[in-house]
């Protein structure tokens, strides 16, 4: 959460600042400032809203912004609400910095602080960083200072920091990400790469509690012992197109529409026709390991939790081990019983989810196997596990999750698949399937979205849904009405369809829609179609999502039949349309839905 860039080279900071602050817009978008040094002044500008109100601002406040220096921040509001006087950057006269964590002893600071007469003009946390390193520059120079500021703080933290009498950029990381964008006389840095593809595909990334102190002519990295080191920069290729809304109206119906490509990059790499898959290598574990793993637990949140719950059956079936899934805020604090045959598993489109990452770590503690499978290329959940499939996705910038879904269950039926055959069955027919999955997901996309947004435009005026489905469908259902309460604001609730009776029957009536996803497949067919008689008997709507035409429902979404397993790639595409016309229909913003942020990097 928080959006920070940084800029020094022989171009004017600003635009440069604005574009990758807009390409972080997805990480927070309730506040946003830039801070330039021009000759010896910083300057700022910050404000309330979004980057095109910070822009206005701009422009109104003709403040002097044509340095070559500058900071720059979006911020989603953790300690103090979203004002203009809350915006970061925070500065003193000397030194201003942008900052994405949580200062977790700021009041301890505070009082340091008070105790030199230093007193706070905000309710943030952030403001003690550059207040400390304010009365540290009184008796240091501008790098012992920014040291001795960073050697007390405790919690997360990217922080970038601009001094009125040094032409350089300081940065501090403690598990908040922090990247440093490399090309000829100029280096970028941002949270992530997505701020900086325009501009190169050459990135150090820092690892916890470094500190690097960048000029015109030098980057100097210090490692938590305080000690120079060399980290290594990597080339990472994501095309500038996948980061642009290429005439669609936004990036979360881009990114539907480019699920069936995202799924088939992301296999088709890593199989062959002959049914073999390839990710040895990129799972980098033992295979004696994995033939004889007993348990698996998948740890994710959000959507990808919703992946790790359709893969559950997928992966049980073809390895015959229990697999266990959980969410990151849950897990990280419970009392799992581990054996050491256990391979855990970590999910995450951003890399940085703070639950899943600290589950992670607690996993290594314990001494798990463990793997990730992520999106965002060199993030945090990628490095530290043991190995990474990587989904093929691309970027994927609306804060609601589609494409990287789809694109995690490709990789977790590969998975399944690869984990099945090591344990002696014979799973070539379904990789066979699995390849074809892809064409249908376009024809499915093409095939549902008039019907979708007609359906949309008729229902988005109701203010409570059901979502309702068995087996595979009750995740996807889930996943549904995630979908319609992140963007739409509609109250939504996902369930199993046979467990309607035991509450949520209660809520139905002529204003409460059922969605029931149910393909025809036994057993799930016919109870699921008497949970619609139920429905109907109460006069309850049905939108029913199958590959069976029923009189039953009052809306039909088709399907096209499918192998059963399979069907999660399909179905899915329909409620991701739903929830998408739905918040059209009412206007809201799409890709920045209210409160919400893209990477949650903390508690
Ligand atoms: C946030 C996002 C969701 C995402 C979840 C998990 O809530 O808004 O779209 O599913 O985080 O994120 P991750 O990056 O770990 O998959």
């Amino acid at each position: 959460m928080c959006g920070i860039v940084g800029y020094l080279g022989n171009e004017k900071a600003l635009n440069i600042l604005l574009n990758g602050l807009s390409a972080l817009e997805y990480r927070g978008y309730d506040s946003a400032g830039v801070s330039i040094k021009t000759d010896n002044n910083i300057h700022t500008v910050k404000t309330k809203g979004k980057i095109v109100d910070l822009m206005s601002s701009i422009i109104e406040s003709k403040t002097d912004l044509n340095g070559t220096i500058g900071i720059g921040h979006t911020r989603w509001a953790t300690h103090g609400s979203p004002t203009t006087n809350n915006a970061h950057p925070h500065f003193t006269d000397r030194v201003s910095i942008v900052h994405n964590g949580i200062i977790e002893n700021y009041r301890e600071l505070e009082e340091l602080l008070k105790s030199n007469n230093i007193t706070k003009k905000t309710d943030t946390d952030t403001e003690v960083i550059a207040l400390l390193i304010d009365m540290f520059l009184k008796e240091k120079s501008p790098k012992d200072a920014f040291l001795s500021a960073i050697e007390l703080l405790k919690g997360s933290y990217a922080i970038a920091a601009i001094f009125k009498d040094e032409d350089t950029i300081m940065l501090a990381k403690n598990e908040s990400p922090l990247v440093i964008g490399l090309k000829e006389n100029a280096t970028y840095i941002a949270s992530d790469i997505s701020a900086l593809i325009e501009y190169t595909d050459r990135f150090i990334f820092l690892e916890d509690k470094d500190i690097a102190f960048i000029t015109k002519n030098s980057i100097e990295i210090l490692d938590k012992n305080q000690e120079k080191v060399e980290r290594k920069p990597k080339t990472v290729a994501w095309s500038k197109e996948s980061a642009q809304k290429g005439g669609f109206k936004h990036f979360m119906i881009k990114e539907i529409a480019e699920e069936s490509e995202a799924v088939r990059n992301t296999i088709q790499s890593r199989i062959d026709e002959k049914g073999n898959i390839y990710i040895d290598e990129e799972i980098g574990i033992d295979k004696q390991f994995l033939k004889n793993i007993d348990k698996i637990t998948i740890v994710a949140c959000g959507t990808s939790y919703y992946a790790g719950l359709v893969a559950k059956p997928i992966l049980e079936q073809y390895t015959g081990v229990f697999v266990n899934v959980e969410i990151g805020s849950e897990f990280r604090y419970s009392s799992p019983i581990f054996s050491n045959n256990n391979l855990f598993i970590a999910i995450s489109q951003s890399g940085e989810t703070a639950d899943t990452k600290e589950s992670l770590r607690f996993a290594k503690e314990k001494g798990l196997k463990t793997l990730s499978i992520v999106n965002v290329k060199e993030s945090a959940i990628a490095r530290m596990a043991d190995g990474c499939i990587y989904t093929l996705a691309g970027p994927e910038i609306s804060v609601a999750s589609t494409k990287a879904f789809v694109s995690q269950l490709a990789v977790l039926y590969m998975l399944a698949f690869y984990l099945g055959k090591i344990k002696g069955k014979n799973t070539k027919n379904q990789i066979t399937e699995l390849l074809k999955i892809p064409s249908k997901m376009q024809e499915t996309f093409e095939n549902s979205n008039k019907t979708v947004k007609d359906l949309a435009k008729k229902y988005h005026q109701y203010n409570n849904f059901l979502y309702l489905g068995r087996g595979l469908m009750h995740p996807i259902a889930l996943e549904g009405a995630l979908k319609l309460k992140e963007i739409s604001y509609i109250h939504a609730e996902g369930y199993p369809a046979g467990e309607m009776k035991h509450g949520p029957i209660a809520l139905i009536d002529e204003n409460t829609p059922t969605v029931l996803v149910t393909p025809n497949i036994e057993p799930f067919y016919s109870k699921t179609i008497s949970n619609a008689e139920e429905i109907k008997a109460r006069n309850g709507k049905i939108i029913m999502l199958s590959d069976k035409d029923t009189a039953v429902a009052d809306d039909m979404i088709k399907i096209s039949a499918i192998d059963y397993e399979f069907t999660p790639f399909l179905y899915v595409i329909p409620l991701q349309l739903f929830a998408y016309y739905i918040a059209l229909y009412l206007g809201h913003d799409i890709d920045q839905p209210r409160n919400l942020a893209k990477s949650v990097t903390v508690e």
